[in-house]
């Protein structure tokens, strides 16, 4: 009946706000990353998404972006590249979309682009398996084009989801694409970049592509200046 259905939803609820609270417990081989802050309020990030309540945890985020047909983009892929990382990470990384080698490996930032953030995240003292890696949309967009408007669309919902999942302390925006599908349609990098935005108790901070800093890497400035205020954040 409806109101089991309804009770039921609360106690699941329930279940994921305890293994919330056991997160506390964990002991990390990194003290400074511990928790130190109540998780960020379940809270929603997109209210105009489709919600996911359905998918109970990452893998079944990760089962249901390999499945999906829900844009054009579903069926060019090789393989969907939902995005990885540690389930109770205090960091989120978000770009725009698979390229060729993400394609190839079913792997979030492996291609050139990766190897750059990966050093820009062992630079501020973090590792990869400590953090969430992701992307806008799950699919790669035919010749490395902008993902559509539609696909976004289509996409965001995992994303959402994903991110009320983990409930990060703070999210990382890389680059344009991102920031208008997460923020604004009509934001730009340039003048966003470096600044803390709140969404539902979650500190969001955009900052360049790393494949805009393949392209000019005198903006290597920039995002190490925006990365110094995600550290301060997390000390
Ligand atoms: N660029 C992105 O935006 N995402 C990836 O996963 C790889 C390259």
């Amino acid at each position: 009946t409806m109101d089991d259905e309804k009770q039921l939803q609360l106690f699941d609820g329930f279940v994921r706000d305890a293994a919330g609270s056991e997160r506390e417990g964990l002991v990390s081989s990194q003290p400074h990353l511990e928790r130190v802050l109540e998780p960020a309020p379940r809270r929603t990030l997109w209210p105009e998404t489709d919600r996911r309540d359905d998918l109970s945890d990452l893998e079944a985020v990760a089962r249901a972006a390999r499945d999906c047909q829900r844009c054009k983009l579903g069926g060019m892929r090789k393989n969907a590249v939902p995005g990885e990382g540690n389930p109770h990470a205090r960091i989120v990384w978000i770009g725009e979309g698979p390229g060729a080698d993400e394609d190839e490996q079913g792997r979030p930032f492996v291609g050139a682009a990766g190897r750059l953030l990966d050093r820009l995240i062992v630079a501020m003292g973090l590792a990869r398996e400590e953090v969430f890696i992701g992307n806008v949309v799950k699919c790669r967009p035919p010749n490395n084009r902008e993902p559509e408007p539609d696909e976004v669309h289509a996409c965001l919902p995992y994303l959402a989801r994903q991110i009320e999942l983990i409930r990060p302390e703070i999210i990382v925006i890389l680059g344009a694409t991102a920031l208008k599908a997460l923020i604004d349609p009509k934001a730009y990098i340039t003048r966003m970049r470096g600044k803390w935005i709140e969404r539902g108790g979650i500190m969001i901070m955009p900052t360049f592509h790393p494949a805009a800093l393949l392209r000019d890497p005198a903006k290597k400035h920039d995002v190490w200046a925006d990365m110094q205020q995600v550290l301060a954040r997390i000390k």
